[in-house]
């Protein structure tokens, strides 16, 4: 039987990988997406780490365990009396399973809706032949496409400690962290990153004692330290416990949970025993089963996928985006990859503007940032003008009842132009995106100062901020 023949072949459905094809498919291409990942009954779930076991069920488990959180701590404030609130672990886990599948088969919609074909199986390159490369898929059916060009979109797993295996029943991933069935009365994360600290959140609020090590002896050492300074005083008062600067030993495994040696910042041996481990200490690259070596695909040592500033690899026509090449592991990065590579490939100009792409923690409260941070700033020996807003001026947050951090403006000293924008506090996640599209129009604080922004809201911080950088807030 002869190999299908297409434009392009991606190689993941994660949200490089999806988004690329439909870009791609849009552009006029004949596109397949092969993804490999299986939902409970063996079928497709394309959507990757993101869909299946990251961004959105992360966000899920968030939701419930602050609605949870709010129904027993703050509930009484507004008047309302909730005793004896009970969480349904069991139900929530479902309600998040769902969200999943929504996820899932909107995609799979998606993609027929844009005309790509969706094969189910693991994607491998079998060989170079004239004018592409042959993918074999290997899955429900065994199949070999052909494809001028080809996307590499396999995303990333998480890293484990050396001798320490997942078990995904004491010693979690992601994967097992957002599958526990039960509270944990004692929980232990190793790293006080982005996933330490929101699956420790999530833990904490339904009840679990948690305790999270930290290699480092800065916290969230990426992120403002005024924020971070703010933010962490935030965790310190809901009981999130973090032990910076810590070398952690040897951990063991038994029937009745895991022990954790380690060595405080002091210099002390300690031992901590927990029910269940998560380790979050970062994410390493994915080629597994890709067959990269039989084509000659070029990795760094990391085992990342080298890439130029085009997402162009060592070999022609085929590109790789996301978290299998260099660059933040973030899902909204890996989607703009894959448009500007499909866009590259019609023979357009796809671009993405690395200085602009925003983080966000959804801790409570939520970091979120975009641009320079001071330390940096100063470190590149720019001069600065700074403006910061607290929300606890902010008549909005005063009614949420969250008026917890504030929003945090820096500007060029002489043009005013922003350099960076950083919040801590209610629905930074939000408001954050203004501070995107001013830096991508590269506004000044005083244009943002100058914009009607609604009453009352928390984006009036963000206006007061940027007015703060001139000396001249209004209600602070
Ligand atoms: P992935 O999403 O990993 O997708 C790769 C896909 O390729 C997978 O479906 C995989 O099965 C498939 N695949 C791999 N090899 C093959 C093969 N050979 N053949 C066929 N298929 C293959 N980012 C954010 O921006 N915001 C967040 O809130 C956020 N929260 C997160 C929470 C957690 C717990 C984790 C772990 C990550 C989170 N991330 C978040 C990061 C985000 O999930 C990733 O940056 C994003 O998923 C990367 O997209 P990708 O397409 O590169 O790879
Ligand atoms: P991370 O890089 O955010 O944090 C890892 C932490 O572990 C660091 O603070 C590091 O110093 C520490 N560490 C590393 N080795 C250690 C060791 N041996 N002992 C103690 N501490 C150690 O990685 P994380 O949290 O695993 O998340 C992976 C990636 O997933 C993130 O970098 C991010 O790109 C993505 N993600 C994004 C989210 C978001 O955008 N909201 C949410 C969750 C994950």
């Amino acid at each position: 039987m002869s190999a299908k023949q297409f434009d392009v072949i991606v190689i993941g459905g994660g949200p490089g990988g999806y988004i690329a094809a439909i870009r791609a498919a849009q552009l006029g291409m004949n596109v397949a997406c092969i993804d490999e990942w299986k939902n409970a009954q063996g079928g497709p779930a394309p959507g990757g780490t993101c869909t299946n076991v990251g961004c959105i069920p992360s966000k899920a488990l968030l939701q419930s365990s602050e609605h949870f959180d709010h129904a027993n701590h703050h509930f009484a404030d507004h008047g309302i009396s909730a005793k004896d609130v009970k969480m349904d672990i069991a139900k929530m886990l479902a309600r998040k399973d769902t969200v999943i599948k929504q996820n899932n088969d909107g995609i799979l919609y998606l993609l027929k809706k844009n005309k790509v074909s969706f094969f189910h199986g693991r994607g491998a390159f079998a060989k170079a032949v004239d004018g592409g490369y042959e993918i074999q898929v290997a899955g429900a059916a065994n199949e070999s496409l052909v494809g001028k060009q080809i996307i590499v979109a396999t995303g990333s797993n998480a890293r484990a400690l050396p001798g320490v295996p997942f078990d995904e029943k004491n010693v979690l991933s992601n994967d097992g962290a957002l599958r526990i069935g039960a509270v944990p009365k004692k929980l232990v994360l190793i790293g006080s990153g982005v996933i330490g600290l929101e699956m420790g959140s999530v833990w904490r609020r339904l009840g679990a004692d948690v305790t999270i090590l930290e290699g480092l002896p800065t916290f969230l050492g990426a992120v403002d330290e005024q924020i971070a300074k703010e933010a962490k005083k935030a965790f310190d008062k809901q009981g999130l416990k973090i032990e910076l600067g810590v070398k952690v030993g040897e951990i063991k495994n038994g029937a009745k949970g895991v022990s954790v040696a380690y060595t405080n910042a002091k210099g002390e041996a300690q031992t901590i025993d927990a029910d269940k481990l998560i380790v979050s200490i970062g994410r390493v690259p994915n080629t597994i089963g890709l067959n990269a070596e039989v084509v000659g695909l070029k990795l760094d040592e990391r085992g990342a996928i080298v890439v130029d500033g085009d997402c162009r690899t060592s070999l022609p026509g085929v590109w790789a985006v996301g978290d299998v090449v260099r660059g933040p592991m973030l899902a909204h990065k890996a989607e703009e990859e894959g448009v500007a590579v499909a866009e590259r490939i019609a023979g357009q100009h796809g671009h993405v503007n690395f200085n602009t792409i925003p983080w966000v923690i959804y801790t409570s409260p939520e970091i979120a940032w975009v641009g320079r941070t001071e330390q940096q700033l100063k470190a590149d020996g720019v001069k600065y003008k700074a403006g910061t807003f607290p929300f606890l001026a902010n008549g909005r947050a005063r009614a949420l009842g969250d008026t917890t951090g504030m929003v945090k403006f820096l500007a060029d000293a002489t043009t005013d132009e922003i350099l960076g924008v950083h919040i801590v506090g209610p629905m930074a996640s939000e408001l954050i995106a203004e501070a995107v599209v001013a830096m991508e129009f590269r506004a000044s604080a005083e244009d943002i100062a100058r914009i009607c922004h609604a009453h009352p809201s928390l984006s009036e911080a963000t206006k007061e901020a940027a007015l703060a950088v001139d000396k001249r807030t209004l209600n602070f």
